[in-house]
């Protein structure tokens, strides 16, 4: 590793808006860490080949985040190899959309699992190091749905509204360590994850952003870097809204 090389932990970085925030934040001679929990590794190899291709160390490694004992034996392996930890981008989301009435518990606790206590997890074991370190920027991804709610995501927009929450008062824990801590609220991005939605509602919610496009994955990934950036060195405990116009 350069002098210079820093070290970014990416949750769900294997495609779609974590792969994109990955190539975003790192340059040549940086680490990047990412994990995911696809059924197979072939997205994961292909951000790998992409960072080795920018002059990135990539190590990709498949596991749940809702896994504690994982998720710290990740990062201290990371920090250990390393010798620092710069970033943590808690990234790794998922939906199980249905009606309210019609949620199963099931559906609603394994929602919550992964967007919010996964991103305990993850913030917990990283917050450790930076406060010790006494620098370092986390990001986790929150979504719109988290702040005005959605029919049909009774259970992701309560995990979002709890990830909003608890990078609050993260940032207020930290903010005297030198840690910094955010979150992004993306509106609609075409990923794999939007991809579901039957077509004819994805046109509706198109036709709800006033900037008359969908959001892209890099739309987020900058937004990410720039907090991650020393630009953002006075910004902490924010929710920065992605989403072209769609809550003003
Ligand atoms: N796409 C959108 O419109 C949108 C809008 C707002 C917020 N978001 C949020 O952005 C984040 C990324 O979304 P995306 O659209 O790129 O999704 P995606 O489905 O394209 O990718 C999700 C990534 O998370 C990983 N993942 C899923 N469950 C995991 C688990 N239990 N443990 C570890 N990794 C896991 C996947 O393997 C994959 O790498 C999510 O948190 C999502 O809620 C997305």
């Amino acid at each position: 590793m350069s002098e210079q090389g820093k070290v970014h932990l990416v949750t769900g970085g294997s495609r779609g808006i974590g792969r994109s925030i990955a190539l975003a934040l790192a340059s040549a001679g940086d680490v990047v860490y990412f994990n995911h929990y696809d059924p197979d590794d072939s997205a994961a190899d292909e951000t790998i080949g992409l960072l080795e291709d920018a002059g990135v160390e990539a190590f990709g490694q498949k596991f749940d985040v809702t896994d504690a004992g994982q998720v710290q034996a990740w990062v201290k392996e990371a920090f250990e190899a390393q010798g620092r930890i710069d970033n943590l981008i808690n990234n790794a989301g998922i939906t199980m959309d249905g009606l309210l009435v019609r949620m199963s518990p099931e559906q609603f606790n394994q929602v919550i699992q992964v967007n919010l206590v996964g991103v305990f997890y993850c913030t917990q074991a990283a917050a450790k190091l930076m406060m010790k370190q006494r620098f370092g920027s986390i990001v986790s991804l929150a979504s719109i749905a988290g702040q005005i709610g959605n029919p049909g995501q009774a259970n992701y927009a309560a995990s979002k509204a709890g990830v909003i929450a608890l990078t609050k008062t993260a940032a207020k824990e930290l903010a005297t360590r030198g840690v910094r801590v955010n979150a992004v609220a993306p509106g609609f991005i075409e990923t794999d994850m939007v991809n579901t939605i039957p077509e004819k509602l994805q046109e509706a919610m198109k036709a709800m952003i006033p900037m008359g496009r969908a959001g892209q994955p890099e739309d987020v990934a900058d937004v990410v870097a720039f907090l991650c950036s020393d630009a953002a060195r006075y910004v902490t405990g924010q929710v920065i809204a992605i989403n072209g116009g769609m809550m003003m």
